[in-house]
């Protein structure tokens, strides 16, 4: 990601700036040459140890900054350097003031290689020449004529010096800004890597929930047509199977039969719309699962015993319908499989538990580890599953004790979760089922 700050213009002119500073010493090194050659008319001889010691200077700077750019980190090198470079300079501007023009390589060198005072003790001579050379070049050396070189060089060095010092400053900033821009773009770089990681996972959290509200709908649906429209139709099927071999119970066996289509209706339509079990409209669960055993008894024709122990009081509708849709199953799989000739359904409200057991002494079965305690070998049945799935959901328990010929106990455990005050139940309006 790129930042843009106002100076962004600036920054990217830098590296040509750089470039040119690095090239400027060899511009202003031969320049001088043709004045000093025009003006002080030097013999031969003079004019080329002049022009000899500029291409020393020029390659010094050559060979210890630009060919190993190392060197430049290196303090006491860049001493040797700047000490070196100086002197040379020094030696130009001797030779002629015209040299001046390249002593603010010496100025510029000693800044920006050199550390604390360094910066200073080199800057002093290059000063004494600039200000030799502003006093008319190298001359037989006077009292008065080397204070004047001392003052203006003082003077040099105080502007030159201060402007230096500014120089590394807004350096120093710069690079400071620099850094911070740096800092900056990265952090951005990560928050929009985060921002674009937060993303994806929301949308797979979102995907998540769908496809988990999806499965828990589909379960439910699953659940109240086994435990609704199934059991109706088998009961159903069993009374018509009945009636068939005709006798005094036929009429009793279509009346059955009438009145569980009737109810497996109702119930159906109870349960699309999610209301709460019709035998819990109006009845408390006690008695609602004492009326169920009895018209499960009089249907079946195996007696049925039901029993509340403890102090019987209004649970939450949903521990309530589990408990009723739970005592259904198992009465509907006495009927379908135990053979029995006696149930006893056994209800206990304890002091944070409710507990439900429904025992028959039928044939029994083995019961299997997997789904839901079915018998290893059975044939895909679903009402033991659907139990646990309803007890489970509340924090419950369910345990199925059976044994070939010694019958078979459901045992649901679920917590006595009370009745909320203002739950529309309580006022007797209809109670949302899941
Ligand atoms: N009280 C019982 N006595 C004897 N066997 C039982 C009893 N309850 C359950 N079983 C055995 O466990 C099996 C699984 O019961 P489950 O209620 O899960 O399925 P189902 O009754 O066969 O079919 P569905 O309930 O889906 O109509 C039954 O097929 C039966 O073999
Ligand atoms: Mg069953």
């Amino acid at each position: 990601m790129t930042v843009r700050t106002p100076d962004s213009g600036l920054v990217a002119l830098e590296p040509r700036y750089e470039a040119m500073t690095r090239v400027l010493p060899f511009v202003f090194l031969p320049i001088p040459l043709l004045p000093y050659a025009l003006t002080q008319s030097p013999g031969a001889g003079a004019f080329g140890i002049t022009a000899a010691i500029a291409v020393l200077t020029g390659a010094w700077y050559a060979w210890m900054v630009l060919l190993h750019p190392g060197w430049t980190q290196r303090q006491w090198l860049m001493g040797v350097y700047v000490a070196g470079l100086v002197s040379l300079i020094m030696v130009l501007t001797i030779r002629s003031p015209w040299f001046a023009f390249f002593s603010w390589v010496g100025l510029m060198h000693a800044f920006r290689y050199l550390a604390g005072a360094w910066r200073w003790a080199a800057s002093v001579p290059v000063a004494l020449s600039i200000g030799m050379a502003q006093t008319g070049g190298f001359r037989r050396p006077t009292v008065a004529w080397a204070l004047i070189v001392v003052v203006v060089a003082c003077i040099d060095l105080g502007l030159m010096g201060g402007f230096g010092m500014l120089g590394m400053r807004s350096e120093e900033q710069n690079q400071a800004r620099k850094k911070m821009i740096a800092e900056l773009a990265a952090a951005n770089a990560s928050l929009h890597d985060m921002m674009a990681e937060n993303t994806g996972l929301q949308t797979q959290l979102l995907t998540q929930a769908r496809e988990a509200g999806i499965l828990e709908e589909r379960q439910r649906i699953a659940r109240e047509i086994h435990d609704t429209l199934a059991q109706g139709l088998a009961g159903i099927i069993t009374q018509l199977e009945a009636a068939d071999g005709g006798g005094a119970e036929k009429g009793r066996r279509i009346a059955n039969a009438k009145r569980l289509a009737r109810e497996s209706l109702t119930e159906a339509r109870r349960s699309v719309q999610a209301l709460r079990p019709a035998a819990l409209e109006d009845n408390r669960l006690p008695d609602a699962l004492t009326k169920v055993a009895e018209r499960w008894s009089a249907a079946s024709g195996v007696a049925a015993e039901v029993v509340a122990t403890g102090a019987a009081r209004a649970l939450h509708p949903e521990v309530e319908a589990t408990l009723l849709r739970v005592t259904q199953e198992a009465l509907s799989n006495v009927a379908k499989h135990a053979a029995a000739a006696r149930v006893w359904v056994t209800l206990s409200y304890m002091e944070d538990l409710v507990t439900l057991d429904v025992r028959d002494d039928g044939a029994g079965f083995e019961p299997g580890d997997v789904p839901g305690d079915a018998p290893a070998d059975a044939g895909g049945g679903f009402g033991l599953t659907v139990m646990r799935q309803r007890v489970r959901r509340l924090a419950g328990s369910l345990e199925v004790e059976s044994e070939p010929g010694s019958g078979t106990v459901i045992s649901a455990s679920l917590p006595a979760i009370p009745l909320a005050p203002g739950c529309p139940d309580e006022e007797g309006g209809a109670e949302e089922r899941r």
